[in-house]
């Protein structure tokens, strides 16, 4: 009996010991499954029972306390669609997809575009006007969106006015605490000369807090067909060296390039900026407030983060933000986007007119950017790149991109209650900015707009 007992132990040992040593995985996985089957897997609403075609990843969701987690496609393997920034940007996510790339060709979408052109430089960049044979409708569309498919290729446009001494490269310590770079066109003078006058005056600006701060100043432009105008332009450049002039024609469409040639400007010329202010040439900006504003944001970010402020620091972007806004479909609008271009939504993205983010976060824009096809519209070319860095833009309603609401009753001081706002001429600048920088005692202590923008 006890023998018999002895060896039936040693079965079940045998048998049962594999059994006993992997209990805490099976109750781990039980566990998992129970908890996956009350509350769904994070990011997919059914737990298939066979496996998909194809893997769908995640996009991020924004969480306080988490890493950026997965919420929608970021990636996947088919497209869906015949739009041809789609198609194309398709292409590139897959070649710079370090687990497609060794296995998957290029051109597999049954498109061929050379994706690689679009980093040679403007020598070797001529029109591509082949494109047309990929868009059926291109015979039909309007020029400017013409004018952009033929040449969307080319980035790398050479500087015509490169001034040298905006910022010391060199020199950490005395960097600039903000930059403002001006989108801008030969044409308007006026608009420059008010802006170096009143809010974009460079030099050490007295903020509200009485501190003094090292504020820059440049001025982005592409070419005019006015020879007259571009000459005007170099006395300009001679005189003030706020210049910045890339050898590309400035249209409409061709302000992304302002953008990505502005990074890339930026990242050799004033790579230590604290902050980068950039839009438009037609607004006004507050730009003592927004100093104080900015040196706010940062200390309480290093008082909240402590040594991981410049972490902290390069997710920060702010402005007017715009959300699930769709591609305007209207043949002769200024932003029509025909679907045979684009579809889908556009990314949340801070309003063009005037957007301030931190030094860092532009040098992984200038990184992320280069595997992001250009787009026409640049404020949702930006919203692009910062979903792709996961990067989500601080909605301030003190920014008025559109300016006051219509319906807002006039409050005595309510210019005082703003960080920029559109539409201003180059007289109401410099009304604005008497008025702002000596304000009246009442105003003196206003604080910045708080309600929501009501749509
Ligand atoms: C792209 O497709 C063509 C045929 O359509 C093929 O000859 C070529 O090798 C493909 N390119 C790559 C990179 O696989
Ligand atoms: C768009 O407008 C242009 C003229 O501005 C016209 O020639 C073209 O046919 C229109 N295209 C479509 C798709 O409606
Ligand atoms: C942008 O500039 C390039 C280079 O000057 C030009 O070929 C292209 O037509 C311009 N694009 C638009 C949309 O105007
Ligand atoms: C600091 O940031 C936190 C969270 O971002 C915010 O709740 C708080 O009001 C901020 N404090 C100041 C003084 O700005
Ligand atoms: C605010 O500024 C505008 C100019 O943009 C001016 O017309 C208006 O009078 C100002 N408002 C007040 C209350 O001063």
């Amino acid at each position: 009996m006890a023998s018999c007992l002895c060896r039936y132990r040693r079965r079940i040992l045998f048998f049962c010991s594999p059994c006993i040593l992997l209990l805490p995985v099976y109750i781990y996985v039980s566990i998992a499954l129970c908890y996956v089957m009350k509350h769904g897997a994070p990011g997919a609403h059914v737990v298939h029972s066979v496996l998909p075609t194809h893997f769908t990843a995640s996009g991020l969701k924004h969480s306080r306390d988490l890493a950026p987690h997965p919420a929608k496609s970021f990636w996947r393997s088919e497209l869906d669609g015949s739009a041809l920034w789609n198609i194309i940007q398709f292409m590139t996510d897959r070649q710079y997809n370090p687990i497609l790339r060794p296995h998957l060709a290029a051109n597999a979408s049954g498109v061929s575009y050379n994706t690689e052109t679009s980093r040679r430089t403007g020598v070797g960049c001529s029109p591509n006007y082949e494109i047309n044979n990929i868009m059926p409708d291109y015979a039909n569309l309007p020029i400017q969106i013409k004018n952009f498919v033929t040449a969307m290729h080319c980035r790398d446009y050479p500087l015509l006015i490169d001034p040298l001494d905006v910022c010391d490269p060199q020199a950490k310590k005395w960097a600039p605490v903000l930059l403002m770079a001006i989108k801008t066109q030969s044409a308007n003078f006026d608009n420059r000369e008010a802006i170096r006058e009143t809010w974009g005056r460079s030099g050490r600006i007295k903020t509200r807090g009485r501190r003094q701060r090292l504020v820059r100043r440049v001025f982005l432009l592409g070419k005019s067909k006015d020879l007259h105008i571009e000459e005007k332009l170099h006395l300009e450049s001679e005189k003030y060296g706020d210049i910045i002039q890339w050898d590309f024609m400035d249209t409409f469409f061709n302000l992304t390039l302002k953008d990505v040639l502005f990074w890339d400007w930026f990242s050799r010329r004033c790579p230590h900026a604290h902050f980068i202010f950039k839009g438009d040439d037609d607004v006004f900006v507050r730009t003592p407030a927004v100093l104080d504003y900015l040196l706010a944001e940062a200390a309480n970010r290093s008082f909240s983060h402590g040594s991981r402020q410049a972490n902290k620091m390069e997710t920060f972007v702010v402005g007017d933000v715009i959300s699930s806004a769709t591609p305007i479909r209207s043949n002769g609008t200024k932003y029509y986007i025909p679907e045979s271009f684009y579809k889908g939504w556009y990314p949340s993205y801070p309003g063009g007119g005037g957007v301030i983010y931190s030094g860092s976060l532009a040098h992984r824009l200038l990184e992320v950017s280069q595997k992001v096809h250009l787009f026409p519209i640049d404020d949702v070319y930006l919203g692009m790149c910062l979903q792709r860095l996961g990067v989500y833009p601080i909605h301030h309603p003190a920014f008025l991109t559109f300016d006051f609401p219509k319906d807002e009753p006039k409050e005595p001081c309510a210019n005082h209650t703003i960080l920029l706002v559109h539409k201003r001429s180059p007289a109401e600048m410099f009304q604005l900015w008497t008025e702002t920088s000596t304000p009246s005692p009442e105003c003196r202590n206003t604080m910045l707009r708080v309600k929501p923008r009501p749509d």
